[in-house]
């Protein structure tokens, strides 16, 4: 079972950066597509342009933020990720959860309410998305010790005991 686990690793990695790819670009992309939005364009571009925004964010976008978090939830366990730039790179995926709600509000508020056409300043929410994605490929490309601060122990070692199935140890 456990060599099982351990073989899938090299898919679920794929499955990882495959998603995070489509959720990265579709939060860049996104805030761009909404610049669309303008009083000037007639409602049938307008109808277009609203689905184009909506459908993005609902069955592309968020769909791959959530197969990205279950496979990275995995790696967690398989690849024994309890290191300190682990811990940094979550700091960093909060930010970008916490961008992704952003874009999806502005999707809402901009697509969906009768009134609201004007086009958003794009650079922050874009500025927003690639900040904290080139901290998080810097952090688990370059995986830096942070030696120089002093964690507690059991932040770095398995607890053991708390999951159904026995962590692989290598
Ligand atoms: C809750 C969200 C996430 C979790 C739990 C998570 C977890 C993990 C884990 C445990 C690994 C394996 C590390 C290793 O093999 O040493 C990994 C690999 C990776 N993650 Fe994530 N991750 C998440 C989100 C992200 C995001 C948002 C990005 C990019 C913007 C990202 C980019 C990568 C890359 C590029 C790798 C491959 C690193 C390598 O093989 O050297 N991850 N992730």
């Amino acid at each position: 079972m456990i060599e099982w686990l351990l073989s899938t690793v090299p898919l679920l990695k794929g499955v990882h950066i495959a998603a995070i790819s489509i959720w990265c670009a579709g939060l860049i992309v996104l805030p761009l597509m909404l610049t669309r939005h303008h009083p000037a364009v007639s409602s049938e571009d307008h109808r277009l342009i609203r689905n184009a925004t909506h459908l993005t964010y609902t069955l592309c976008v968020t769909p791959a933020a959530v197969i990205a978090v279950i496979a990275g939830a995995w790696l967690i366990f398989l690849r024994e990720a309890y290191m300190p730039w682990f811990y940094a790179k979550l700091v960093f995926v909060a930010l970008l959860v916490a961008a992704h709600a952003r874009v999806g509000h502005l999707v809402h508020m901009i697509a969906e309410k009768p009134g609201r056409r004007s086009a958003p300043w794009p650079y922050l929410p874009v500025a927003s998305v690639l900040v904290p994605v080139v901290a998080i490929l810097f952090l688990v490309l370059a995986k830096p010790t942070f030696d120089w601060i002093s964690f507690p122990e059991w932040l770095l070692e398995p607890r053991d005991g708390q999951l159904l199935f026995d962590v692989p140890s290598r």
